[in-house]
């Protein structure tokens, strides 16, 4: 079952889900966390970092990213490898050796997709930290007849590049592919954390949460995991009928992350 949690506020989500993950690497001797990249994510690892510098430590953490950018060298700008070292390694104490992103400059990408796969069979993720694109794609799955199980690399769907293009100088630059996680080693991980901020992603969590499961919308095979929670601020949250307290009944208004919400369906 899907649980979902609201909050007023992107950066009060954001507190939850770091608390979250604080409360994983505390009491786990070596916690394995999927990452991702985009906006959505950036307060996440700002606020980890903040954690970090109160004490928290990440030496015993391996992380596993969800996706790269196919032609970007780790240190372009615009790769993932790249962005995940400018908002979070860089600024934590973990070793370069323990975090894991595709290489997007393989010779060889089906080997790369192969290594990939190893790794995460021999680190299984405890919680796999994921965004939603607006077509519902989670990690680079996007909406297909068919979808993949393992890491492959994927076609980008236009809109998607169309969406990359504000990151690069000029539209010749954009890739075009990209090396992700498939559908079945993100729904592998032991939990799932969505998360989702603005109006403009309220039609795909709905469709994600409450919509029929489809190739057409990746991210709603995440219905199919026993774990998931989707953390949304009020923006996105638009579009779901149901109520942040019927579905945890056990949060209500004690807890100091949860804030009452004021929507005109209610
Ligand atoms: C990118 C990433 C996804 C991410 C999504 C949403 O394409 N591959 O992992 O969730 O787009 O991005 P944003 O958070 O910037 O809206």
């Amino acid at each position: 079952m899907v649980k979902m949690r609201t909050f007023e506020t992107e950066q009060l989500a954001t507190v939850y889900v770091a608390a979250i993950i604080e409360g994983l690497i505390s009491a786990v001797e070596h916690p394995v966390l999927g990452l991702a990249t985009g906006s959505t994510p950036v307060q996440l690892y700002r606020q980890l970092v903040a954690f970090h510098h109160q004490g928290l430590q990440f030496s015993h953490v391996t992380t596993v990213n969800l996706d790269e950018y196919v032609g970007l060298s780790a240190d372009h700008p615009q790769s993932y490898r790249r962005f995940m070292h400018d908002h979070f390694f860089g600024h934590i104490d973990i070793s370069p050796n323990q975090t894991f992103v595709p290489n997007g400059q393989a010779s060889d990408l089906a080997a790369e997709c192969a290594r990939y796969d190893k790794i995460l069979e021999v680190h299984p993720i405890d919680l796999q930290i994921l965004g939603i694109g607006h077509n519902g794609h989670i990690g680079f799955n996007e909406p297909d007849q068919a979808l993949q199980t393992k890491t492959h690399v994927v076609r980008l769907a236009e809109d998607t590049i169309v969406a990359n293009t504000r990151f690069f100088a000029r539209p010749e630059d954009v890739p075009t592919e990209a090396i992700t996680m498939g559908i079945q080693s993100i729904l592998q991980a032991k939990s799932i954390i969505l998360m989702a901020f603005g109006r403009d992603k309220a039609a795909a969590v709905r469709q994600a949460l409450s919509g029929e499961v489809s190739t057409s919308m990746p991210a709603s095979f995440l219905q199919m995991h026993p774990q998931v929670t989707f953390v949304l601020d009020a923006e996105a949250a638009v579009e779901v009928n149901q109520r942040v307290n019927d579905l945890n009944p056990i949060y209500g208004t004690a807890n100091p992350f949860w804030a009452p919400l004021s929507r005109s369906s209610e």
